[in-house]
């Protein structure tokens, strides 16, 4: 890893001699973790890579240091970063982040209207979303798209997510709204602008025509809170797969009633 440089860019058709790098590592990592994930082949990779889909690191000397790549569901209602993975080799070194920062871009770009979304156990994922400006939110914020909950099939908790008819598994939900993204712009330039009125102005305590004080809807704020997606995840895995030991997630009538 000493004195070698790392690129950060859109893959390419030149790329697609990675690929089986890629998937396997993919494979052995969420062996290491005991997590599920979304099986994927080589063949998909490249697709990715052929359609200016994903994101590669590399070294100047042509190692392979990480992979993303971008899928859009629901008719391109939404988008999902999927598959990240850095070579462990270069693990701890801010690689997933530019790796995230620059598929989130390419996926703004492509997919500008789209919900941008991810599931993940990872809490280095859900940091750096978090930095994107992800939000947590429940499974049905998601796409209903069919295909895409196809992708879960491969995964060793799958009998969770069904068992929960969909609403909830040991990924976190997080998604980036574009609309809710202008909106909050807006609010805070709004408020800028009240804020400067204000100090040229009488003070005035604002109220809307019945007399009461608008209240409005804020979603729940999470941003940095690296401590309250850990205790969540602990709290997540004890109750699901207690209750899939337990019997719950094939069908017993035990049944926990959190979510
Ligand atoms: C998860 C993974 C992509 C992280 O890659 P990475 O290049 O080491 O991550 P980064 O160095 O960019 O770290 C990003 C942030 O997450 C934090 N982080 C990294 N690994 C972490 C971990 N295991 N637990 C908690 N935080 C972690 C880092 O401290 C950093 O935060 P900071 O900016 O405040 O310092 C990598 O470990 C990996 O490929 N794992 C296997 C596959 C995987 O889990 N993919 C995600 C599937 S959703």
């Amino acid at each position: 890893m000493e004195n070698q440089h790392i690129i950060v860019r859109v893959a390419t058709p030149d790329d697609i001699h990675y690929s089986n790098t890629i998937t396997d590592e993919m494979e052995s990592s969420a062996k290491a973790r005991g997590t599920g994930i979304a099986k994927r082949s080589p063949a998909y990779v490249e697709l990715k890579m052929q359609e200016g889909k994903a994101v590669i690191a590399v070294t100047d000397k042509g190692d392979w240091v990480g992979f993303c790549y971008i899928e859009a569901w629901g008719h391109e209602k939404f988008v999902a970063n999927s598959g990240l993975i850095v070579n462990p080799a270069f693990r701890g070194h801010g690689v997933a982040k530019s790796i995230k920062k620059k598929i989130f871009e390419l996926s703004r770009e492509k997919y500008p209207e789209s919900k941008i979304f991810g599931l993940t156990t990872g809490l280095a994922v859900m940091k750096i979303n978090s930095e994107l400006g992800y939000e947590p939110v429940t499974y049905s914020e998601l796409t209903d798209d069919e295909e895409f909950w196809k992708g879960c099939r491969s995964c060793v908790n799958f009998d969770i997510l069904t068992s929960k008819q969909r609403k909830n598994c040991l990924c976190t939900a997080m998604l980036y709204d574009p609309l809710e993204k202008l909106k909050e712009a807006e609010e805070k330039a709004m408020a800028e602008k009240a804020a400067v009125e204000a100090t040229t102005a009488t003070p005035q305590l604002s109220v809307n025509a019945s007399g009461h004080m608008h209240h409005e809807r804020r979603r729940r704020r999470f941003k940095g809170n690296i401590r309250l997606y850990e205790r969540w995840l602990r709290f997540k895995r004890f109750v699901l797969l207690n209750s899939k030991k337990e019997g719950g997630a094939t069908g017993s009538k035990k049944k926990f009633f959190l979510f």
